[in-house]
């Protein structure tokens, strides 16, 4: 596997191949990250991931400092998955000046984690965007985990013309239902064994739903909330939403989705579930 550093290297290995599938990540992988990898093989003869902590989507007082950085690691996993190139630039490599231009995503930025994190999604837009402009990729590999993430990319790609077929692909999970992520890392033995009631408290939500209609979920969603704060979770949200913008079902005929943000001690997880 190639390793570059600098933007002028990796423009210059870009040349030399023709379609790219690209899989970004900020590191500490997992096997939801490499799952990414081995899927984009389907799209073209040459893959590329990238690994880079992006300070400009951290808010004030989140992890930025703390993120797990295992870069060395990171290299082995991908060159074993069988990817051929890894971006890995540094901070001044990336943003040589203050980044002063910025992707502004639509209204639906503002929604659920934009919520509770604010300018978070600006910061993935603009470097989601620059990423692209590094990579030159046909085609960009993203988790349905961060599902609000996924549904803003492709707004991006859609609306901004870029030519890149965007790919969601499905969350990877523990034996026990947890979604794999690199902030589980934070969880101490107990919060660890709790953690899959998150996933636990979707299904149970979902089958509900299910059972008892749309009209039903905003009560449900309620209960399903008080049951997790019962276990010691502090929700930031967990609701019933129309896979299309997010927003709260109005009829039947809707596909709906799950989403939710909890926290755990000082660990903040997410998960989401699609009702079909
Ligand atoms: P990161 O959290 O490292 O995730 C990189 C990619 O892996 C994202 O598309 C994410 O949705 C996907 N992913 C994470 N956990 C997963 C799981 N359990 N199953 C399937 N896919 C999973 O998301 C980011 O980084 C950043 O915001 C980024 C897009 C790289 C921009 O900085």
């Amino acid at each position: 596997m190639r390793v570059f550093h600098r933007l002028g290297d990796l423009r210059q290995y870009r040349q030399g191949v023709a379609r790219v599938a690209f899989v970004p990540t900020m590191g500490s992988l997992h096997e939801g990250h490499l799952a990414l990898t081995r899927a984009a093989r389907k799209y073209a003869d040459t893959v590329i991931a990238s690994v880079f902590v992006n300070r400009l989507q951290f808010g004030p007082g989140e992890d930025f400092e703390r993120y797990p950085r295992t870069l060395q690691e990171d290299g082995e996993k991908l060159a074993k998955a069988g990817v051929d190139a890894l971006f890995a630039p540094d901070e001044a490599e990336l943003y040589p000046e203050p980044q002063t231009c910025f992707v502004e995503p639509p209204d639906l930025q503002h929604l659920l984690e934009g919520e509770f994190r604010p300018g978070h999604f600006r910061g993935v837009a603009t470097v989601v965007l620059k990423l692209f402009n590094c990579v030159q990729p046909q085609t960009a590999l993203f988790g349905k985990k961060d599902y609000q993430q996924w549904m803003l990319i492709r707004l991006m790609t859609q609306q901004l013309a870029l030519p890149i077929e965007i790919v969601g692909m499905d969350t990877v999970r523990a034996p026990d239902g947890l979604a794999l992520s690199s902030r589980n890392a934070y969880l101490s033995p107990a919060e660890r064994a709790e953690a899959p009631r998150l996933y636990q408290t979707l299904r149970a939500l979902k089958e509900a739903v299910s059972r008892e209609g749309w009209a039903r979920s905003a009560a449900l969603q309620q209960e399903a909330r008080q049951s997790l704060e019962h276990h010691g979770w502090k929700t930031d949200y967990l609701v019933v939403c129309r896979q299309s913008d997010l927003q709260a079902p109005s009829d039947a005929a809707q596909s709906l989705v799950i989403v939710a943000a909890a926290r755990l001690g000082a660990t903040r997880l997410i998960d989401n579930l699609e009702i079909e």
